[in-house]
């Protein structure tokens, strides 16, 4: 479903800024595959995520979605495909906008219509139909201005916009980060929930170890722009938060003084 072949990234190529955010990285994900990607602050991991969205380009290497290689296709292009939840509650809606233009704006994406501003009853409907989905009481909110929704409201309205059009991959980078732990988890449950019914190839960033190990039916580690270890389901059963710190630490030949803040 996802196929990444030898993608390298460099910044400020010959400057003194020069960073290699990715080294010649494989990764295949098969249909229905659920990746957890862990990894300290700078291993590339949006890096990652954005060469998939078509954000940015790779200087080298294909990235290729359900057989068709997009690995120069504008962001816009492969919207469709991809849906994603950002790290900024604010980032994946338009907070100037009700809910239900927030989610006629998410639903164009899947017509070559493009976004109308007015909603036929059936899709108001279903709109508050999949809104129920979320056990949050927004179905009744369908006039009310995004940008009065508390943060936890706007990553579930985001994950529902990612996810309702069913796309071929989702895209998630930290998505429960910026949230308290009672909303982090509420996301969580949603995510798993979302991710089962529709059978989505997911990626998810996250720096709780705890959270990747839960989550998904495989995990990566990513380290200065490379996958240093990969556990499919099995491996990933039998893993803890102390062996994947051991691994860590194993790999690097660091003690995870620091680093260890920020993996967790
Ligand atoms: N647009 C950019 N211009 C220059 N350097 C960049 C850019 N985007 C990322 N980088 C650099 O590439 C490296 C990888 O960044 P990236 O954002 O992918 O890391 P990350 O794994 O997502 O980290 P974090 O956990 O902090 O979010 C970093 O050193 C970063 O400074
Ligand atoms: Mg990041």
């Amino acid at each position: 479903m996802l196929q990444l072949k030898q993608i390298h990234k460099i910044f400020n190529e010959g400057t003194p800024d020069e960073k290699i955010a990715l080294q010649r990285m494989d990764l295949h994900l098969k249909p229905g595959d659920f990746m957890t990607v862990i990894g300290s602050n700078g291993a590339g991991k949006s890096t990652l995520m954005n060469l998939i969205s078509g954000k940015m380009i790779p200087d080298v290497g294909e990235v290729v979605i359900d057989g068709k290689d997009v690995t120069m296709a504008k962001e816009h292009k492969r919207s469709r495909l991809i849906g994603r939840v950002f790290q900024d509650p604010m980032a994946g809606t338009a907070p100037a906008m009700t809910i239900e233009e927030n989610l006629a704006i998410a639903y164009s994406r899947t017509t070559s219509r493009g976004f109308k501003k007015g909603v036929s009853k059936t899709r108001r409907s279903f709109f508050q139909e999949k809104l129920e989905s979320l056990h949050l009481g927004l179905e009744n909110r369908l006039q009310a201005k995004v940008g009065f929704l508390s943060g936890g409201e706007r990553q579930a309205l985001s994950l529902l916009m990612a996810t309702f059009t069913e796309p071929k991959i989702l895209l998630l980078d930290e998505h429960t980060a910026a949230l308290d732990p009672a909303r982090a988890e509420l996301i969580t449950a949603l995510t798993k929930e979302i991710v089962q019914s529709y059978q989505l190839t997911t990626l998810m960033v996250t720096h709780n170890m705890q959270q990747a190990l839960d989550l998904g039916n495989r995990l990566i580690m990513m380290d200065k722009g490379q996958l240093i270890f990969q556990a499919n389901e099995e491996q990933k059963e039998n893993l803890t938060v102390e062996k994947l710190l051991a691994e860590f630490q194993r790999i690097r030949g660091e003690k995870m003084s620091s680093d260890k803040a920020v993996l967790i």
